[in-house]
């Protein structure tokens, strides 16, 4: 038994007011010279994270798991991953994020666990075993597609039955409709709280209430069969407040991970006499150059962009709080995506402005505070994403295979899993030994942690500065927003407004010198200029270069 240990329990009264880190482990710091990241390595770099002005840590799955899918294949959901360290460790790591005055927020995946977990194994065994109906079990499979590879069921010889799998077949769904699974899920919310940390981001959690008889779904997208038929089932609610009670006995927060979520639904999750959540991740705005990062890719579009941040900031004002990100695990890095490898530094220091000023708590994912970028190999082996492995083979086979690896290139969640870039030293300083997985090359051009710091115009010092701007503000905070020109394929300016003081963020999305007008209302009114990613005096001074961005006070 885990002895329940005293910590400060603020977070639920602060949250709003922090900005968050996502630490990915394997790839962050190997700490024991193996290759691979570990918690030893955390503990050493958490005071490069304390340094950039964070409040709480996300820490991806650091449990046992066999790694069909990097942690979110959970064999054992009460221990460290071999390869990351042990729980003694973890507890050194969860005291020392504390003694730095920082909170630390565990991955919570219950919809589904590995086929290497104990409940599983026993479950398959056959229909009269106390495990039985942890998991989903049919004679007859329905049309479901799986997100990850083929059809979402897989025929088990010795159940003599199918089992569900939303992704793949190694990660069989759980039961959730089964009260003793629910049981166990409040149980290892315990066994983690009671260590003391201080809440949870869960894993797609929209999808743990699966809809009665499981009904065929709409066939009318092509291999995701069945795929809005998995979300917000009939009994979410009622799981989700038996999950929030534990978290009220310890006044800790809840984050869901909510993908294809609407604004509706998500308020649903947020507001109301059913709040189980404190924020969501939604994903409208994570499609503006795709259709669910991977399966279809079309060109960066910015009013798609702004529509998508714009209603989310609109809808959840003075009811929720949102999430906001632009990079996490699963997707690629967003300089390579909306903004430009070319102008590495200019639009990497606009993508930041441009979404930590919106209301709502920032999140960081590692990496993206220097401005990683995709990685481009050759051989679709040498990528290790079971996805971005099923989706080249899905793709149109016709294509001819450059096309096929360029969508790769474009889409992999692999870009955002390559190892954290400390220095130019060997291996991007990540480890003293060949890591486990490539480092992107651009580690030696000035792409890593060591150089940008004795840079005051780096990406990362920008983003320092995006922190302490955005904390010491309540406008930035708790202003409301409102968005200028949504018809501009160039400029995204939005005003935050708070007890009469209004406050301009505009960011150009141009790789040209455009030339900005200001909405009447602020017309000849005075303003100082409180951020800028570009230095100097400018001749005329509403030219914005490329992928400039600047935030306004007015007086
Ligand atoms: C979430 C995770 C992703 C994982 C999937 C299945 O979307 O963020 O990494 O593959 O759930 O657990
Ligand atoms: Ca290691």
């Amino acid at each position: 038994m885990e002895q329940k240990r005293k910590v400060d329990r603020s977070i639920r009264r602060n949250y709003r007011r922090y900005v968050f880190y996502q630490v990915w482990v394997r790839s962050f710091r190997d700490g024991n010279g193996d290759g691979i990241g570990d918690l030893y390595g955390l503990y050493d770099k958490l005071g490069y994270i304390k340094s950039l002005g964070v409040d709480a840590v996300w820490l991806s799955p650091v449990y046992p798991s066999p790694d069909a899918d990097y942690g979110y294949d959970i064999s054992d959901y009460r221990d460290i991953h071999p390869d990351f360290g042990t729980l003694e460790q973890f507890r050194k790591v969860l005291d020392r994020v504390h003694e730095l005055g920082m909170k630390l927020i565990m991955d919570l995946v219950v919809n589904h666990t590995s086929d290497d977990h104990r409940w599983f194994k026993e479950s398959r065994k056959g229909k009269d075993n106390p495990y039985s109906d942890y998991y989903i079990w049919r004679d007859k499979p329905n049309n479901w597609d799986s997100l990850f590879e083929g059809k979402a069921w897989t025929y088990d010889e010795q159940r003599g039955q199918y089992y569900l799998h939303i992704f793949q077949k190694k990660q069989p769904d759980l039961n959730m409709d089964n009260p003793r699974v629910r049981e166990e899920v409040k149980d290892i919310m315990r066994f983690w709280l009671d260590m003391g940390v201080d809440g949870f981001r869960e894993d797609v959690i929209n999808f743990i209430s699966k809809k009665e008889k499981l009904p065929n779904g709409l066939p009318f997208i092509p291999a995701v069969n069945g795929m809005f038929a998995y979300k917000d089932g009939p009994h979410i609610h009622e799981y989700l407040s038996e999950f929030r009670k534990v978290c009220d006995d310890y006044d800790c927060i809840q984050i869901g991970e909510g993908p294809m979520t609407t604004v509706k639904s998500a308020l649903s999750y947020l507001t109301g006499k059913n709040k189980s959540l404190d924020m969501m991740f939604s994903f409208d705005h994570m499609m503006a150059d795709c259709l669910f990062t991977e399966y279809m890719q079309r060109p960066f579009s910015l009013k798609k962009l702004k529509r998508a941040f714009s209603k989310w900031q609109y809808a959840l004002n003075g009811k929720a709080w949102n999430t906001l990100y632009l990079e996490n695990h699963d997707h690629p890095r967003v300089i390579s995506r909306y903004g430009s490898e070319k102008l590495r530094r200019e639009s990497g220091t606009m993508l930041a402005a441009c979404y930590i000023f919106q209301q709502g708590a920032p999140f960081i994912y590692q990496g993206q505070e220097i401005g990683m970028t995709n990685i481009r190999l050759r051989d679709i082996n040498d990528y290790k994403d079971i996805s971005s492995k099923n989706n080249f083979n899905r793709y149109h086979l016709k294509d001819s295979l450059e096309r096929r690896m360029e969508r790769i290139h474009n889409s992999s969640r692999d870009s955002s899993r390559t190892p954290m870039q400390w220095s130019s030293a060997r291996y991007a300083g990540f480890s003293k030994v060949k890591p486990w997985f490539v480092v992107n090359s651009n580690y030696s051009e000035g792409v890593n942690v060591a150089d940008e710091e004795k840079d005051p115009d780096s990406i990362l010092n920008f983003y320092r500065r995006c922190i302490r701007l955005k904390k010491s503000s309540k406008v930035l905070t708790y202003g409301s927003y409102r968005e200028f020109f949504p018809d501009s394929n160039e400029i995204y300016m939005y005003e935050r407004v708070y007890r009469g003081h209004h406050w301009l963020v505009i960011c150009s999305f141009s790789k040209h010198i455009v030339k900005v007008s200001l909405p009447k209302e602020f017309e000849n009114r005075p303003n100082e200029l409180l951020l800028c990613n570009y230095n100097g005096e400018r001749k005329d001074n509403m030219c914005f270069e490329p992928y400039e961005t600047r935030v306004y006070r007015f007086l």
